[in-house]
Order: C-alpha cells, then structure tokens, then sequence
C-alpha cells in the first residue's frame, strides 16, 4: 500500500503537471510549522529559477488544481512560495481503516526478498556475560526484526568467541585444581567421561581466577598459551574439556538471551570457522594477494584516497597462528558457501570499526565475497554510567548482565506495587516485562552509534520518554477496550470515522504516518526512529484521551469511531514494541 506522502506526492505531481510545470518539483513533506499546516511543498521556490517567475505565482498556480482534490481540508499558498496543506478529516479516516485491514498495517514486502545475516551478540564463552554484549543483543535483535518486517530471509548468527586463550586459561588452571583428571593424561585412550568437570558457576570463577594468575606469572601464561596452542592443534583430551566448556556455557547463554527476549538462528562461533583457514591461506597466497611481513602473513588493504593510515589485515601471525582478522575472513567464506547473502551486517562495538574495514576489504580485494554483497558494519557507542565512564558495579567492577537485569526489576516492581494495582505475584511477573522494555527501550531510544549513560531512575520511570511510559499507555488503550466489552461491544470490525477535535485528528495523523516512518527505519536500520515516532504516537493518544469522553461518549456512532481509532493505534503500538523487541503486560 503507499504511504500517504507518496499518495499526496503523487496528487502534488500532477496539480504541477497540470499547471505547467515539471513533476520533479512537487515534493511534499511533514511541515516544519505544524501550527500552520499538517504538511508542505517547497517546489515552487526549486522552479522559480527555472520558470523565471516568482515562486508565490506557482504556487498560486498549482494550488488551482488541488482546490477540488479530496485529499485535502485546505491548501493555502503562503510567501513566498510555500504550500502549505492539511488533509481532509475523510482522507485521514479512510487511509487508517485501509490500513486496519492490512496484515503490516500498510507495509509492503521488498519486491525481491533479500537473503541477509546479521552477526550479532557476540558473546565470549566462559567469560561472563557482561553489559558490554548487551547493546549488540538488543540492537542485532530490532534490526532483525526490523527487516524481517519487510519480508526479507534474515538469518541471525551469535558468532561465540569460542577459540581464544581464554580456554587455554581454563585448561591450564583445571590441569592445576585436578591434575588426576583424563584429560590430562597423555596415554589415557579411553573414553572421556561426559559430566563435564564444573558447573557454569565455577566456570564463571575459573576464568577470572586464570585470568589474574596469568597476569602476574609468565610461566603460568605461557603454560595457558600453548594449551591454547594445543586445543587448535587438536589435542584430543583439550579438545574434550573444550567441548564440556561449550556445553555448560552455551546452555547458560540460551537462557540469559531467552530472558532478554533474544533469539539466535545459528549459534555458529569462531571454532567453527576454523575449517576454511588452509584452504583460505592457501588462496591467498596462490592468487598473489598475501605477503610476508617479518615472518607474518598479511593483505595489503591500504587505498589510496585513505586519509589515514590503514594497516594491512593480517592473516598469519609468524609463528602460524590465525587471528581475529583470520577468523572473521574464514567466516565470511562460510557464510558465502551456506548463504550467498546479499547482506552480511554486524552489529559490534565502533571501536572495532578499523578491524571490520581490514575484513570487508579483504574480503572484497581477493574475492571471497562477490562485489555486489554488501558488508555492512553498525557500529555502537559505550553504555555509560551516570558518572559519564563506562558502566560498572558499586564497587567498581565489571557489571554482570543478570545482576543488572536484577536490578531494573527489583526497581520496577518497587514502583509497581507502589501503584497497588495488583497483586504481589503478579506484581513479579509485570516488573520483568517492563523492566526489559526500561532497559531496551532505554538502549534503543538514542541513536546506535553515540554513547549513552544508563539511568536506572529515568529508564525506570513511568513518565517522559521511556518503556514504562509506552506500556503504560498500551496498557490503558487495553482497559478501555476491555470496560468496551465488559459493556457488550465488540471493537472488531468497527470503522474509524472523520475526526471531530483537533485531539483525535493529531491522534490520526501521528498513526497513519507509521509506514511513512517504517520506510525511513527500514532503509537506515535505525530503531531509534522507531522509538521516536511511537514516544509521539503515545503522547498524541494521552492528549486525546485527557481531552475526550471515550467510554461514556452518548452518541453510539462517535463512540464506535473512538474505539476503531484506539484499536489501531494499539496495534501500531504493539507492532512497533514488537520490532524493538519487547512487550506489554496486560496490566500494570
Ligand atoms: N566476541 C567479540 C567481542 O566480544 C565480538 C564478535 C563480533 N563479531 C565478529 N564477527 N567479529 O568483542
């Protein structure tokens, strides 16, 4: 279905055919002086030049021909040259019924669906799960969602860091605690046993321990440097230790995404991509592309409009082992063999952006993606304390994803129950929903790329532009519905009528731009666009609310218009909550 400025832009076009002037010109946008008009065009400022006239006798011109069009209530021709219109209350009414009886509220699919991968969360196994990987699981999941939305195959990928030192940290330090084990023995030829030998909470405690030891003892670090050397060699009783660790932390990590409503298509990792390393190498230097640098394997990837410097990918280091940039190259080979995606997008901290320009031009430079797949990096910005550094516990420390999930609900069923609307079991239940609606919304509402400060208090609050305050709004269109058919209506099926006061008329225009804003998210992968535009639409709702008898309205007809219009502005609501990746309690 077009959104409604493609249709007024339309209509636009041919008031300026009609009177003689070219179609480019007519242009039609939101109005930048909604005291004056609902919506503008500035085309007949662009074609005075061209025309050699003055841009107010265009537009006198053109306005002629929109006087009899149904689309508008007014179109007033203003110096010294702007068109300024508002839409018609029947226009407005019957593009939101038309909306009503589409299943994407008037989204169209992509005409040629696109296959696309998102890399995103990016959790370290056996490392806890910090704040750090939060804004790529929220982010990578509404950009999902988000293009999905248009009808495109969008596969989501974790990409663990599941090869690194870390697990020969872990080795290393279980080899010291239980040296008696299997694993250890080098002539032990029979099966390993398939308890692994820690729980997820010792795990979580081994890594930290190792970690603090190795900085310290040279002899400790380089024991855990060749165990990780041996683990990718293929150690057989490493390679057994490393599969328990996979197990045990995999099984938690599905439980803390489930918890934050996020869902991995693959929980593909870097070990996996390990396969494809000779083969890639190989290639490489085969076709010219690689060359030795003091003993290491590197790909020039300089270009020569760079303004700065950019090193070359490196491949090999010189003693043979794979690197970061190795990994993520040989995952790129994978993901073209499974997928051919026609996008691959990642969603990861900025500061790694140099990393991912060494990759992608590598990856472009030799070949190992074709020219027309787009690698896309979405980069975002530090999650910061109130403080302005970047989060951390009370104490300093860094703050553990559950703890600080914790810690929005605790807040949120404080204030939940201070409302004493329902009971305490309840009570547990709604603080979750809308704690990670706090916490999402909180993240997604500022644009990914800028840093931002995390406030429990703001995030939390049932007021001003936050989760709360969304749910709390859906909420309310929900009670009204209900007490609706408590009294025997049925809000199905009932059509939205011409608005009667300027509260339901802005109600109205601020829904019917949802495909409007939806193409706009779409094209610059921007939730926070989203956030923006639903801050509004929920605003504009409690006006009209605090200004309309809804319930005990008399006229029946009225009344049922009300109802249709608050039908759908909770269905944008719920659709758009849903593409940021949460959802509303039924009260609160
Ligand atoms: N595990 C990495 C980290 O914690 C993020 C992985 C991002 N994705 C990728 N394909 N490199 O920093």
């Amino acid at each position: 279905m077009k959104t409604l400025l493609q249709l007024i832009t339309t209509e636009m076009e041919e008031a300026f055919e009609k009177a003689g002037y070219e179609r480019e010109l007519a242009k039609v946008t939101l109005s930048n002086r909604p005291d004056l008009c609902e919506y503008q065009c500035n085309g007949a400022m662009a074609g005075a030049k061209k025309y050699k006239k003055a841009p107010f006798l265009i537009a006198e011109d053109v306005a002629q021909y929109l006087k009899e069009s149904a689309y508008f209530e007014s179109v007033d021709v203003v110096k010294p040259g702007f068109i300024n219109l508002k839409l018609s209350g029947a226009c407005a009414a019957s593009y939101l019924n038309d909306m009503v009886a589409e299943a994407k509220l008037g989204v169209d699919d992509e005409e040629k669906a696109r296959t696309i991968l998102i890399d995103y969360g990016g959790p370290n196994v056996a490392k806890p799960l910090h704040v750090g990987h939060l804004r790529s699981a929220i982010i990578g999941e509404s950009v999902k969602r988000i293009l999905r939305y248009k009808g495109n195959h969008v596969t989501g990928d974790i990409h663990l860091g599941d090869w690194g030192y870390q697990m020969g940290l872990i080795i290393t330090e279980l080899k010291k605690r239980q040296p008696d084990l299997p694993y250890f023995d080098e002539s032990y030829e029979g099966k390993y046993p398939e308890e692994a030998p820690f729980t997820i909470g010792e795990l979580e405690e081994i890594y930290p321990t190792a970690s603090a030891y190795a900085k310290e003892h040279e002899d400790y670090r380089d024991e855990a440097l060749h165990a990780t050397y041996l683990l990718q060699s293929g150690h057989r009783g490493y390679r057994a230790i490393w599969d328990h660790i996979m197990h045990v932390s995999v099984t938690d990590l599905k439980k803390n995404y489930q918890n934050l409503n996020v869902e991995f298509d693959l929980w593909k990792g870097e070990a996996d991509a390990q396969k494809y390393i000779p083969d890639m190498v190989q290639m490489l230097k085969d076709k010219g592309y690689a060359r030795y640098d003091e003993g290491a394997l590197v790909v020039d990837v300089q270009e020569e409009t760079d303004k700065k410097e950019v090193p070359p990918c490196m491949i090999l280091k010189s003693d043979g082992a794979a690197l970061y940039d190795t990994t993520d190259l040989a995952t790129l080979v994978q993901r073209e063999q499974d997928y051919q995606p026609d996008e691959v997008i990642y969603v990861v901290d900025k500061r790694q952006e140099l990393h991912f320009t060494q990759v992608f031009r590598c990856a472009k430079k030799t070949g190992i993606v074709r020219p027309e797949t787009g690698l896309t990096f979405l980069g975002f910005g530090t999650m910061n304390g109130k403080d302005g550094k970047p989060f951390k516990t009370r104490d300093g420390g860094v703050m553990r994803l559950e703890n600080l999930i914790r810690e929005i609900d605790e807040e949120m069923y404080r204030k939940i129950m201070d409302n004493r609307t329902v009971e305490e079991e309840e009570a547990k239940r709604t603080a979750g929903i809308v704690g990670l609606a706090a916490i999402k919304y909180g993240d997604l509402s500022n644009q990914a790329s800028k840093d931002y400060v995390f406030d429990v208090d703001r995030f939390t609050s049932f007021e001003g532009n936050t989760g709360p305050y969304i749910l709390y709004t859906i909420v309310r269109i929900k009670s009204i519905l209900n007490k609706y058919r408590e009294n025997g209506g049925e809000p199905e099926g009932l059509s939205v009528l011409a608005p009667e006061n300027e509260y339901e008329k802005a109600l109205m225009l601020q829904a019917l731009k949802f495909n409007d804003v939806f193409e706009a998210v779409y094209a610059e992968k921007a939730p926070h666009k989203l956030c923006a535009y639903i801050y509004e639409l929920a605003n504009e709702f409690n006006k009209f609310y605090h200004e309309t008898k809804i319930l005990s309205e008399e006229d029946e007809t009225k009344k049922s218009g009300y109802i249709a219009l608050l039908l759908l502005t909770k269905r944008v609501l719920e659709t758009c909550i849903d593409l940021l990746g949460f959802e509303a309690p039924e009260r609160m």
